[in-house]
């Protein structure tokens, strides 16, 4: 039996050698396969003795086994141990933390519109909409400024280009969001409650003041509204808007003709050391211009005066934007600078919302 115990030898010990599946692969055949050693060694029992062959056989059929079953074994360590190393250069810590990336930067103009829309959405206002190119009835005349008003020329009205002989009214930059007090009244009728966001247009430019600018309008109509809920509706929002615990609003009375009686409503705060703080202070900024509807203005929009009324205001964006986050020049935020972009815009994915918090 030498000849097999070195045979078994032999290959006990390239099994254990081969490195990988494919090497193991090569050993079997070279025992095993149809002309493997151990396989010409049992096609050789045809010529032996029937004693020989018995004793040869059984020890080649055991042989043949035990090959086998370590084959099988070493087959599967090899597996194992090729998985582990897959496993090891393959892992990720799913516990790390996500690594935050900057998918653009929100202008500080969407943002305060993002906030003060859901500050107004939680007190029942919808937003509506009009266009920035207006006619100049709806931006004027249904607002109770005919022609000859001088509130025309203070306006520093665009007036858009128009051919000689071109019979359409008569179109205009909007310099104002109160048209789209008439816009809504008409498509909606009373009661109402909106916003409306937006651009607006004046001939106009210094540190404080763009050609283009940013105004929200508010509108509520209804059957007994006043000035009472005006003052309230206007405390609440700089709450909020500020996130400071109390405000204070001084109503200064003024003059539109969209409204009446008029008030100018302007904010407390201080200027100390450079730095703006709202609601303390002996200093006033104006933020709005606002009163109750005219009721020519609710005539025009096809309400009717006699049942309806309420209060509209008019407020700058950008004024109110520049408080809040302490921004000292307007013009900057129409220049399109990125560095300016990316030390006062906020995260994109990061939306105001009242429960969360509305600048994180
Ligand atoms: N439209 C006015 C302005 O632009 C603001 C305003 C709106 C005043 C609504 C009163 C009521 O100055």
């Amino acid at each position: 039996m030498t000849a097999l115990d070195t045979l078994r030898g032999k290959y006990i010990e390239a099994i254990a050698a081969a490195a990988d599946e494919a090497a193991l692969e090569d050993v079997r055949l070279a025992a095993l396969g149809k002309k493997g050693e151990i396989s010409l060694k049992m096609r050789e029992l045809g010529q032996m003795s029937p004693e020989e062959r018995q004793t040869v056989g059984a020890a080649l059929n055991r042989l043949r086994d035990e090959l086998d079953a370590s084959l099988r074994a070493r087959k599967a360590g090899l597996a194992d141990a090729a998985l582990d190393a897959r496993l090891k250069t393959e892992w990720l810590d799913v516990t790390l933390p996500g690594r935050p990336r900057r998918m653009g930067t929100i202008h500080p103009v969407s943002q305060v519109m993002a906030e003060l829309t859901a500050i107004f959405a939680d007190m029942g206002f919808a937003v509506a909409e009009g266009p920035q190119v207006e006619s100049d009835w709806f931006n004027f005349d249904a607002l109770n400024i005919p022609p000859e008003h001088p509130a025309r020329q203070e306006h520093d009205t665009f007036f858009m280009a128009r051919a000689p002989g071109d019979a359409r009214p008569p179109h205009v930059l909007r310099t104002h969001t109160s048209p789209v007090q008439i816009r809504a009244m008409q498509a909606q009728g009373a009661p109402i409650r909106v916003i409306a966001p937006g651009r607006v247009y004046r001939m106009d430019m210094d540190q404080t003041h763009t050609p283009m600018f940013h105004q929200v309008e508010g509108l509520a109509i209804d059957r007994d509204i006043s000035m009472a809920n005006l003052k309230w509706v206007l405390e609440e929002f700089c709450r909020a808007f500020f996130e400071v615990p109390s405000v204070e609003l001084r109503f200064r009375a003024s003059h539109f003709p969209f409204t009446e009686p008029s008030a100018e409503v302007d904010i407390r705060c201080s200027w100390e050391g450079g730095q703006l703080k709202i609601g303390e202070g002996d200093g006033w900024l104006e933020i709005l211009g606002s009163g109750m509807v005219h009721p020519k203005v609710l005539a025009a929009a096809g309400v009717n005066p006699d049942e309806w009324q309420g209060f509209a205001f008019g407020m700058g964006i950008d004024r109110i934007a520049m408080l809040k986050y302490g921004i000292p020049d307007l013009r900057a935020f129409f220049e399109s600078d990125l560095r300016w972009l990316r030390h006062y815009g906020f995260a994109a994915l990061d939306m105001p919302d009242l429960a969360g918090g509305l600048s994180r």
